[in-house]
């Protein structure tokens, strides 16, 4: 049995770093482990412009543990309204790595995302022609479409309409959650990838209701069947350059969570790498960890992979009930008073 796990230093392909107290609450955890993260820019306001993506990354750079050299990948929040030559300041920019749809009402801070793709069309195509990748919330928002079927309908109606459309985009399908997400990406272009979030290779939506109702495990896209997990991780398992990690990780104050409208997002970043590694040992798959969290990712976004390592041992903790948030607040992390198999050795 492997005692000790060193990889190839990682990167987390889709974060929320929040802003002011609560980011430099977060803001070590991830640099802990992670060597560069894609931002997320639904902040309120979002980060809609290369001018406000720079500002927040200002903010996060200072924000970083002495000594810490983790580096930001800022993403740009489309709305109806993005004009296209903003795809020409991002790039120029050079510290902007993606555009990011959210559907208009999807999730947390998304009531300014795209009402209709159509309306994006012209901004998409200058980002095929320009490189710069979409990162997408690949749900429906539709009243009438089932919460659990948003994915799949999001596949049909949009994305796979809107890949054709764009032969060249490239286009990341963030934290995939089905069955059908993870075939659509096997079997989509080139230039088509997905990240998959270690709650969703962890739970399945039982875990939402195990004997009550359980905020914690309220996420977006909501977690879904056994089925559904069991592709996840084939497919984060199996050594495909497609699939690679983002944890997605998402801290809410503990009140907004267990409310009577609790927010929807797990909190991951305390523990991410040591998630993860239960999940690909229990598949029998920890060799190919490494790839996943370290390769496939750079690769794809066409930067360098990282120097360096983290190392993980075999070593059994629980986390706390609770970590500080800023201020009064505190987010309630995954595995909360539970047991972990794996711990990152900080030398
Ligand atoms: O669970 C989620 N939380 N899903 C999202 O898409 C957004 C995120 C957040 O910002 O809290
Ligand atoms: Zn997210």
């Amino acid at each position: 049995m492997t005692d000790l796990l060193t990889l190839r230093r990682p990167d987390d392909w889709h974060l929320h770093l929040r802003d002011g107290a609560a980011l430099a609450a977060v803001l070590p955890h991830t640099a802990r482990q992670f060597a560069r993260a894609i931002v997320m820019p639904n902040l309120k306001p979002p980060v809609t412009t290369t001018a406000l993506a720079a500002a927040y990354r200002h903010r996060i750079l200072a924000a970083r543990p002495a000594g810490s050299d983790f580096e930001p990948l800022m993403t740009l929040y489309l709305t109806d309204n993005t004009p296209t030559d903003e795809v020409d300041r991002a790039q120029a920019s050079g510290i902007v790595a993606g555009f990011k749809m959210y559907p208009a009402g999807a999730t947390t801070n998304s009531d300014s995302g795209v009402t209709d793709v159509r309306r994006v069309d012209e901004v998409l195509a200058r980002m095929a022609e320009l490189g710069v990748v979409l990162q997408v919330h690949g749900e429906v928002t539709h009243e009438q479409v089932d919460v659990f079927d948003r994915e799949q309908r999001f596949i049909d109606d949009i994305l796979a309409p809107m890949a054709e459309r764009h032969p060249r985009l490239r286009v990341v399908f963030e934290h995939i959650t089905t069955r059908a997400a993870v075939a659509f990406v096997r079997g989509a272009r080139a230039g088509i990838a997905a990240t998959i979030t270690p709650q969703h290779l962890l739970h399945n939506r039982n875990d939402l209701f195990r004997g009550g109702l359980r905020p914690h495990f309220y996420c977006l896209p909501v977690l879904k069947t056994q089925a559904d997990r069991e592709a996840l991780i084939e497919a984060a398992t199996a050594g495909e350059p497609r699939f690679f990690l983002g944890t997605d990780s998402a801290p809410h104050d503990r009140r907004s969570k267990e409310s009577e409208c609790g927010c929807a997002g797990m909190y991951s970043a305390h523990a991410a790498l040591e998630l993860y590694a239960e999940v690909f040992e229990d598949a029998g798959a920890l060799h190919r960890l490494e790839a996943f969290a370290a390769d496939f990712g750079p690769d794809f976004y066409g930067l360098p992979r990282n120097a360096g390592t983290v190392t993980l041992v075999r070593q059994e903790w629980s986390p706390p009930a609770i970590y500080p948030l800023g201020g009064t607040e505190f987010v309630v992390p995954m595995r909360a008073n539970g047991t972990l198999r794996w711990r990152q050795v900080v030398s």
